[in-house]
């Protein structure tokens, strides 16, 4: 892994830090419906407040392509904020500007603003070296505790890094720290678990891992695909038949690389995705033409935990099945206790990310127990595809 400039090497005691985080929170009707991204942010805030900083929090929240949309605004979540860190913070209605400059400047050490939507800028996205020195004009100090927005080149998240010292935040910090134990130093063998509806969405995911890991387990709709490629009839199942060309050239990729391909041998199936519907284990070879498989069977949950055995690291993105209606949860949360249990022990390293297998950990209870969950989506997966994430490159030094 490249270095990076921690808060320990920050002199921050009385000066403007300009914090860059990710905000961009799940929100209902103006209420922050899951507040992890918030209580990840906490350690860099409350580390600036205790070094007497004048802490300046910059995000941007969903995408309102440089215009001011009220619904889009971070207003909502300063109160949740306020209530995580334990401290007051005052509010920005703008995020440059005189009235950004008011709020900054009243600032005394210890305290904290957050500036309003960094997106209602068109500078913000165009990465405009004008809007990137009205931000700076607004801090000494540039910390980037956004990891899940890494993969932008923003302004916020790549530009400021080139004008301001730049440091990586905590939460920066265990992310790449984590991400590299998986996959640029990990202990082996390693295995990488992708699951997931579609293989089109992560071919490049898939291209990389199969040089990089011992072992790779596909799961959920897009290991239809790959059955289907090698000549398993997957009946009424979710299959981009189209795909069977580029499926079969992953696999013969793997062969050459050393690279196990694991894929289900028995199937749970059903009529359709819904409620209550019958269901039914049978051997892969075996899916009825009108049923649909919707989770990988106890055979390959069995095979799954005595392969995961052998393990010492873990990566894991996507679910083995449809998670969200039971019994289809099964598989994956059979496989999610096994991995609870195995870095519970000691014996494994295990990092998951993307925001489907972070659901289908937290309803499987076992979120707590794994080596680190990322809450990144996009940036997650362009990490997996082996890509550079901008804002990351700006940090290193
Ligand atoms: C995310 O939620 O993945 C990040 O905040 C990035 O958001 P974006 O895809 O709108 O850039």
């Amino acid at each position: 892994m490249a270095s990076f400039k921690t808060l320990d090497r920050a002199n921050v005691e009385g000066k403007r830090v300009l914090v860059r985080a990710d905000l961009n929170v799940p929100m209902k009707e103006g209420r922050v419906t899951d507040a992890t991204r918030i209580e990840r942010l906490a350690p860099t805030l409350k580390d600036l407040i205790a070094k007497k900083a004048k802490v300046v929090v910059l995000s941007h929240f969903d995408r309102p392509k440089g215009k001011r949309v009220p619904e889009m605004s971070l207003k909502p979540i300063v109160p949740v904020l306020a209530k995580v860190i334990g401290a007051n913070v005052a509010f920005a209605d703008d995020c440059i500007g005189a009235e950004a400059k008011r709020i900054v400047d009243a600032l005394q050490p210890g305290d904290v603003a957050l500036l309003e939507n960094l997106r209602y800028h068109n500078g913000e996205e165009a990465n405009d070296a004008a809007f990137i020195k009205d931000l700076a004009a607004l801090g000494d100090v540039y910390v980037n505790d956004a990891f899940s927005a890494a993969h932008r080149a923003h302004a916020s998240t790549e530009g400021l890094a080139h004008v301001l010292p730049a440091y990586a935040g905590r939460q920066m910090q265990a992310e790449l720290e984590a991400l590299a134990s998986a996959l640029d130093n990990p202990k082996k063998p390693v295995m990488a678990i992708v699951g997931g509806s579609k293989i089109s969405t992560k071919l490049d995911v898939l291209n990389n891992l199969v040089e990089r890991v011992d072992l790779l387990v596909i799961g959920g709709g897009m290991a239809n695909t790959f059955l289907n490629a090698q000549g398993v009839d997957v009946g009424k199942s979710l299959c981009e038949r189209d795909l069977a060309g580029t499926a079969r050239g992953i696999l013969e990729k793997a062969k050459k690389a050393g690279c196990e391909v694991v894929l289900p041998t028995d199937a749970v199936v059903a009529e359709g995705l819904k409620d209550g519907v019958a269901t039914a284990v049978v051997d892969i070879k075996a899916v009825p033409a009108d049923k649909m498989i919707l989770d990988v069977g106890p055979a390959s949950v069995r095979t799954l935990e005595g392969k995961l055995g052998g393990c010492k690291t873990l990566l894991w993105n996507g679910p083995l099945g449809a998670f969200e209606i039971k019994p289809f949860d099964a598989g994956t949360f059979a496989i999610a206790k096994a991995v609870a249990a195995l870095t519970d022990k000691g014996a494994l390293i295990s990092v998951a990310g993307g925001g489907d297998t972070v659901a289908a950990l937290n309803a499987a209870g076992v979120s707590e127990k794994l080596t680190y969950i990322s809450t990144a989506g996009g940036a997650f997966l362009e990490w997996m595809e082996g890509k550079e994430l901008p804002g990351v490159k700006a940090l290193e030094g």
